[in-house]
């Protein structure tokens, strides 16, 4: 999704904002562009090319304040004239905008009516336009009144020509401001910031804010308000492919890393949590999930375990369902997972359900999003930036701390409960020698991408990792993959069984296994080649099918956690044979920034 960068400070601006882009390019764009204020001049520059590519067929720009953007196209093609940044009619005010103007017709008719003139088909160009109409000699006033017409999300930057100053808004859409000494850089996510400081302000909802080089004016509900300074965590190398050929297969192998790191960290929160879960009044009420793609297969997960384990029940529900529900049905808790804490649907859902009365739990991989500041009570994954669109790392860590929550919060004997926790301990032990061990999955890759469609199919606690592994196939390598409960092809998918669709079945040790047996067998009749994910030396599934992927021994309970890595490990080398660009497929961002 659009990610925005402004700089402004003693140092050229252009080559810091071109860094900063390039480090957004991880949420997907289709055009990119910058603009630097030099004295009475603004200079735009702007293409449907990468950022390096605009940044190497430009002339040097020379200015100290300036505003960068990575488009992904929502309102309007990616083309030149589309992408950001956008100006006034005098080209004297310069805007970058990540959001959604809900009624930029409406405003557009009148600002044309007005007598401005428009050059591309977006929602953003009525910003410059507005800001131009209500411009009296100071850009933050001007900007104050023109987001006042505005309805929609927003996090835009604008800078005026003969200002030495740049303005933030922030309505829905996420924005951050780094701080280094006397100088600022405000972008979309931190990972823009992480390879200049560690220090970092977030603005709220209606923030409006003057930066200088003296430092920061921002009005909170137009009262003149201190920011609060906090730090990163996250490191510059994190960012960085460290010898691996793509993100994907990096984050696949950090694994291992980020469950341990996520587990010892929620050792520090487990008893907070608890302490909203559980208490008396809340034991016998039910538990509202709620995320978008992977990480509402993280909560299915999640519900299979929460049931299974202490028979708690568990609602699971897309946040993009959930929004356009006449009523939000939650009770006394709810759980949001997102990565990203910054998907539009999700702070959607949590802001309808906090609505409710209900108490709101987040778990989330960034410290400082929107989300967090949202929850009453924040669980991280520390699974460190995420850069593949495919999520991998992420969703191992929110079904991790999944576990790890279920278990604490779990009614049974001290003797199951150490079990269970030094079972969940050793999942990233497992992982790393299944990663070290694993032998087949480049040649089924190979295989796997010579045909158009594949169902990946499970029962109970697996189910959630038949979605997971067809998402991420079909994401990475544009193979139509689609998940299916086991019990259910005989409802409809049969059709479409056939010598060219093969069955990836996630077979586990539990209840789940003779029917499992059962539906395999019925796939088999019907031609369709099997690949089966099972655990080690289980002979039965291997005389039944075509191929088996291995996976450790581990109670089947914590299954989900060894399968669904076979299923990324897959999904990585089909896209590879099919020469796919894996970390940023086509038509995804990694931050979903609009509903
Ligand atoms: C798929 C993937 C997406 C995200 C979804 C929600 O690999 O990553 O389906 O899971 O866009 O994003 P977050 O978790 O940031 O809310």
């Amino acid at each position: 999704m659009c990610g925005i960068v402004a700089y402004i400070g003693f140092q050229p601006a252009a080559p810091i904002i071109y860094k900063c882009l390039g480090k957004l390019e991880y949420r997907g764009y289709d055009s990119c562009g910058i603009a630097i204020s030099n004295r009475d001049n603004i200079t735009v520059e702007k293409d449907t090319k990468r950022v390096a590519a605009l940044q190497f067929n430009t002339l040097p720009l020379d200015g100290k304040i300036g505003l960068g953007h990575t488009r992904w196209a929502t309102c309007g093609e990616p083309s030149r004239a589309n992408a950001h940044p956008h100006v006034d009619c005098l080209h004297k005010i310069a805007v970058v905008h990540n959001g959604n103007i809900e009624n930029f017709e409406e405003l557009r008719k009148a600002l044309v009516g007005e007598g401005h003139i428009f050059t591309s088909e977006t929602d953003t160009e009525v910003l410059p336009h507005l800001i131009e109409k209500y411009y009296e000699g100071e850009l933050g006033q001007a900007v104050t009144r023109a987001i006042k017409d505005i309805r929609g999300s927003f996090a835009i930057a604008v800078i005026c020509a003969g200002e030495e100053k740049v303005v933030l808004a922030k309505q829905k859409s996420p924005l951050v401001i780094g701080l280094i000494d006397k100088e600022y850089i405000a972008a979309s996510d931190i990972a823009a910031l992480l390879d200049y400081t560690d220090r970092v302000m977030y603005l709220e909802e209606g923030d409006v804010c003057n930066i200088t080089t003296v430092g920061i004016e921002l009005y909170r509900n137009g009262v003149l308000t201190e920011l609060t300074e906090e730090r990163i965590a996250w490191k510059p190398a994190d960012t960085r492919l460290g010898g691996f050929s793509h993100y994907m297969m990096k984050e696949i192998n950090e694994q291992p890393r980020v469950i341990t790191e996520t587990l010892a960290a929620f050792e520090g929160v487990s008893e907070k949590l608890i302490g909203l879960l559980d208490p008396p009044e809340n034991r016998r009420t039910s538990l509202l999930m709620v995320g978008c793609g992977t990480s509402y297969h993280s909560a299915l997960v999640g519900k299979y375990i929460f049931e299974e384990l202490i028979g708690r029940p568990v609602n699971v529900e897309l946040a993009s369902e959930l929004n356009y529900r006449a009523n939000v049905i939650a009770d006394k808790v709810a759980l949001a997972i997102s990565q990203s804490g910054e998907t539009a649907d999700t702070l959607q859902a949590v802001r309808r359900i906090k609505a409710t009365g209900c108490k709101m739990v987040c778990i989330t991989n960034v410290e400082g999003s929107q989300l967090s500041r949202l929850a009453d009570l924040s669980i991280y994954t520390k699974a460190g930036p995420e850069i593949s669109v495919a999520s991998t790392k992420t969703f191992i860590a929110q079904v991790a701390l999944l576990y790890a929550i279920c278990i604490s919060h779990a009614n049974i004997d001290e003797i199951l409960k150490k079990d269970l926790e030094r079972g969940l301990g050793q999942i990233p032990i497992l992982i790393r020698q299944f990663l070290n061990e694993q032998s087949n999955i480049e040649t089924l890759g190979r295989y796997l991408a010579t045909f158009n469609n594949v169902l990946f199919v499970a029962r109970g606690i697996n189910y959630p990792v038949a979605l997971e592994g067809a998402l991420k196939l079909k994401e990475t390598s544009y193979i139509h993959g689609e998940g299916y409960a086991a019990g259910e092809l005989k409802h409809g998918p049969f059709a479409l069984l056939d010598s060219n669709t093969p069955a990836i079945a996630i077979v586990a040790h539990d209840r789940t296994y003779e029917a499992m047996l059962t539906n395999i067998r019925e796939i088999k009749t019907r031609k369709a080649p099997v690949i089966a994910v099972v655990e080690e030396g289980d002979k039965e599934v291997a005389d039944l099918v075509d191929i088996v992927i291995e996976v450790p021994h581990t109670d089947p309970f914590f299954s989900p956690m060894l399968n669904v890595v076979a299923l990324q490990l897959l999904a990585y080398y089909t896209a590879l044979e099919r020469g796919c660009p894996i970390d940023f497929p086509r038509n995804l961002a990694k931050t979903v920034t609009v509903e």
